[in-house]
């Protein structure tokens, strides 16, 4: 299964991510790769020591090219088990790192290079998660695109529902058919006028991780992230 996970910024992506990350963990081999530029799940899930692909220029540049022509389908097939790391829960982490996309577009070598890594793991993998950049720009360069399905993650607040409503519009036009609404931080509000998969509630000690620089998933409440993917696995 491959899952991408999507929503506002701060809805709880890379908390959902790395939760679920741990769970799935247990009965499958999970590789979860940050999407975002900003590079937080490797910190969520516990790893220190990691390097972002964004940093291996050599390597995008003897797979990728350079200068005017690049090669659209470079060599990546070992790229996950050259540069994904473990941490000790068992979860690979493979980070892209930030590209400065200034003036290039979609055109530079290091989204080729991307590009390919992720349709190389999304065929490859036998459990995905993709914790995505913020909001709905990464729909637009198909990032996600050959998911099996995509988390709209909402909080209570009218924005990041708007936010995970084009999410849902916008994944269509890169052939995601199935994206599931999920509430996180949920408290009993009357915004969420639309089925979701699941609730997750608000949960101090996510926050107390956070601050304790621990994996959310040593001390929050798993309950309702268990209901969560016993549901996934039930689509
Ligand atoms: N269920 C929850 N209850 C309480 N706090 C939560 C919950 N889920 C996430 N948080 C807190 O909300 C904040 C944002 O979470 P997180 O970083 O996972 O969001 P994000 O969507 O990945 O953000 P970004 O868009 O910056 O990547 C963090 O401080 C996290 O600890
Ligand atoms: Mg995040």
């Amino acid at each position: 299964m491959k899952i991408a996970i999507a929503g506002k910024g701060g809805v709880g992506k890379t908390t959902v991510t790395a939760v679920l990350a741990y769970l799935f963990a247990k009965d499958h081999e999970v590789l979860a790769i940050d999407c975002d530029p900003s590079m937080n799940l490797a910190f969520t899930l516990g790893v220190k020591d990691f390097k972002p692909l964004s940093e291996l220029k050599d390597v995008i540049q003897e797979r990728v090219g350079r200068g005017l022509v690049y090669k659209l389908n470079p060599k990546v097939d070992d790229i996950v088990e050259k540069y994904a790391v473990e941490n000790e829960d068992g979860i690979k982490l493979l980070v892209l790192g930030t590209i400065n996309r200034g003036g290039e577009g979609c055109f530079c070598p290091e989204s080729a290079f991307f590009r390919a890594v992720l349709r190389h793991a999304i065929l490859k993998s036998e459990l995905l998660l993709l914790d995505m950049d913020a909001g709905i720009e990464h729909l637009g360069r198909g990032t996600a695109k050959g998911v099996d399905l995509m988390l709209a993650i909402v909080e209570p607040n009218l924005k990041s529902v708007e936010t995970a409503k084009k999410i849902k519009e916008l994944a269509k036009d890169i052939g995601i058919e199935r994206v599931y609404y999920v509430v996180n931080k949920y408290v009993p509000v009357d915004i969420f006028d639309f089925e979701v998969l699941a609730k997750i509630p608000f949960d101090r000690r996510i926050i107390e991780a956070d601050i304790r620089g621990i994996p959310p998933y040593k001390i929050c409440n798993l309950k309702p992230f268990e209901e969560l993917k016993e549901k996934l696995l039930r689509t």
